[in-house]
């Protein structure tokens, strides 16, 4: 069983293979989501949601962010593990940039990832020329949501749409490894897709990125408050958690998900 490297997840999109992701935050869930052939295992600040309660990804700290890092690098032999920088850990300067990130690395994440496009590409590159891999996340980045307006779909206007795209090959041009796209337009994330040649995962962007993620308590159907639109309950019709896991995993595998129902 061969590990997952951002080298594998290259060749993945010159192949065309799917890349599916999902984010867990403890060792049971990462190992069984390892064990059912998630090839990107991710500790989001979604946890800050999911785990905590709270009404948005910004009270989670550095301190916990680790904490769970720990706890899910244990569970994974195969996928590669991607951490979340929370909040306020990285926007300062790079100086904090790199020790966040590198606390999170010396506790089992093989890439950490920042939200933000052209405002964040020094850091991104001052990360990636000292050794650290980056995932990049834009479109609907959580940590802003007040600044957004709320849970928003982002890149709907053609202006806005091209900053997107101008974004995301910064980011690439910096030496983002990975990029995350969230709640954008279908048209508008295939045409990202297509201009880079790291690959683009998805949440809510359609069936055309080179992979897909999902929050875990959304695709298992137990997150207590309403899901959004661009998520799916896989326990419907399974016989358990990890039949549930192997459905998702299996539905982005041969692009059954997401359906246009899950698209904007
Ligand atoms: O925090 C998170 O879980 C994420 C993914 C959904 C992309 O950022």
């Amino acid at each position: 069983m061969k590990s997952v490297t951002i080298t594998t997840l290259k060749d993945m999109k010159r192949e065309g293979e799917k890349i599916v992701c999902l984010t867990a935050y403890d060792f049971s869930f990462a190992s069984l989501a390892d064990n059912a052939g998630v090839d990107l295992v991710m500790i989001g600040d979604s946890l800050g949601m999911t785990m905590q309660g709270n009404d948005s990804t910004l009270p989670v700290t550095m301190d916990e962010m680790a904490y769970h890092v720990r706890c899910v690098a244990r569970g994974v032999k195969r996928a590669i593990v991607v951490a979340d920088m929370p909040f306020l850990s990285y926007q300062q300067n790079r100086e904090q940039a790199i020790l966040n990130a590198g606390r999170l690395m010396q506790v089992g994440g093989q890439v950490i990832k920042l939200e933000g496009g052209e405002p964040m590409a020094d850091t991104v590159r001052f990360l990636v020329e000292r050794g650290i891999p980056v995932c990049g996340h834009i479109g609907l980045t959580p940590q802003s949501v007040h600044q957004l307006g709320g849970y928003r779909v982002q890149g709907k206007t053609r202006d806005a749409g091209e900053r997107l795209i101008h974004d995301a090959k910064l980011l690439e041009q910096a030496g983002a490894s990975i990029l995350v796209l969230e709640a954008v337009p279908a048209v508008l994330a295939r045409q990202i897709t297509q201009a880079l040649t790291i690959p683009t995962i998805g949440i809510g962007a359609g069936r055309d990125t080179d992979g897909q993620v999902l929050v875990l308590q959304d695709m298992l159907g137990i997150y207590p408050r309403p899901s959004p639109k661009f998520s799916k309950n896989f326990m419907k019709g399974a016989d358990s958690i990890e039949d549930a896991v192997r459905a998702y995993v299996k539905a982005v595998k041969t692009r059954s998900f997401p359906g246009t129902e899950h698209s904007f």
